[in-house]
């Protein structure tokens, strides 16, 4: 694959051609294709989760097994970082240990940019305070394809997706915004108005009747409230009842309608139990393709055989005569 970048933080760093590859070999890896990697080493990709995390971090752990690469959990708790390393030279470190990708996941948005001009290490992006969650997005997709029974993310020209709850908070919906359109999936977001983020593109809908937006849509996409990034205590008292997906809620419809989440879930909240022990609920869907997907993003960006990686070492003396010591220009 042309061009895969060395740093995956965002939708923005992927174009059109690259989704659409990625989805092809996520169904070819899927139906029991080998992967496609070097032959005469194993690969090794460490997975470094500074926030809690279930399924993204069990789902790149699995990838990489089935990769049959070497996965290092690494801790940056208990690592050096405690002790004033700074994390440029954290990641040059598992670099030249030999670690081909480091997947991060942290409260910070935007952590990965600093290292986008001169990557110490190749790094997927697992999610960044309420930033991006790129292949949380990327997993939807392929999910979706494979809902409508389409072929090409193309083919899902003109499908309606409420996106409804806690928009503003969400990594997911902030890279859910800048993927799915690529292929003229319309978005609508619903929720409390304090959960509908401010400056959208005009391409992205908004709505404040549940109901309405639901007649109105082919598949629904839920959040959860997240606390852990709000400044204030939201009263979550009449939430469910206003915002919630119940059986009553969908039966109006009078329709099947495909229910969408990224997880976890708060059953009791956005969601009621009767939905997801139904038919309807979609996640399980997304956490089993979710393995496929990240192999193929695993496999692009160790094929991609970008050679400035982690090479920040340069010459400070290189005429004739002079010292050959080399120094970090850092
Ligand atoms: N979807 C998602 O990111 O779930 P986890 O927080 O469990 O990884």
């Amino acid at each position: 694959m042309n061009g895969f970048p060395s740093i995956l933080e965002g939708i923005e760093d992927l174009n059109r051609e690259q989704v659409e590859q990625l989805l092809q070999r996520s169904q070819e890896l899927k139906l029991g294709s080998p992967a496609r990697l070097p032959l005469k080493r194993k690969i090794s990709v460490a997975t470094s989760f500074l926030e809690n995390s279930t399924r993204t971090k069990l789902s790149f752990t699995m990838a990489i097994k089935q990769l049959e690469g070497i996965h290092i959990d690494f801790d940056a708790e208990k690592s050096s970082l405690k002790k004033g390393e700074s994390l440029e030279q954290t990641l040059l470190t598992l670099n030249y240990q030999g670690i081909d990708i480091c997947i991060v996941r942290t409260k910070d948005s935007g952590l990965l940019t600093e290292f986008k001009e001169r990557p110490p290490i190749k790094m997927i992006n697992g999610g960044d305070g309420s930033n991006q969650h790129p292949t949380q997005a990327l997993l939807d997709l392929y999910t979706l394809m494979e809902e409508f029974k389409v072929k090409r993310p193309g083919d899902l020209k003109g499908k309606k997706i409420a996106i409804v709850g806690d928009c503003t908070h969400s990594r997911v919906t902030h890279s859910l915004i800048d993927l799915l359109p690529m292929f003229g999936i319309e978005i609508t977001l619903c929720g409390p108005k304090e959960f509908i983020p401010k400056n959208l593109p005009n391409h992205i809908k908004v709505m404040t009747d549940l109901d309405q937006c639901l007649r109105e849509s082919d598949a629904i996409y839920l959040l959860r409230i997240q606390t852990e990034r709000h400044g204030h205590q939201f009263d979550m008292t009449s939430y469910n009842s206003d915002w919630g997906i119940n059986i009553d809620r969908i039966k109006k419809l009078g329709y099947e309608i495909p229910i969408f989440h990224p997880g976890p879930a708060n059953i009791g909240i956005e969601v009621d139990s009767a939905i997801v022990n139904s038919n309807l609920w979609k996640a399980h869907k997304q956490v089993e393709n979710s393995i496929y997907v990240r192999m193929a993003i695993i496999e692009a960006m160790i094929t991609n055989g970008d050679d400035n990686i982690g090479a920040r070492y340069n010459k400070i003396f290189n005429t004739q005569g002079n010292s050959t010591h080399e120094e970090s220009k850092v």
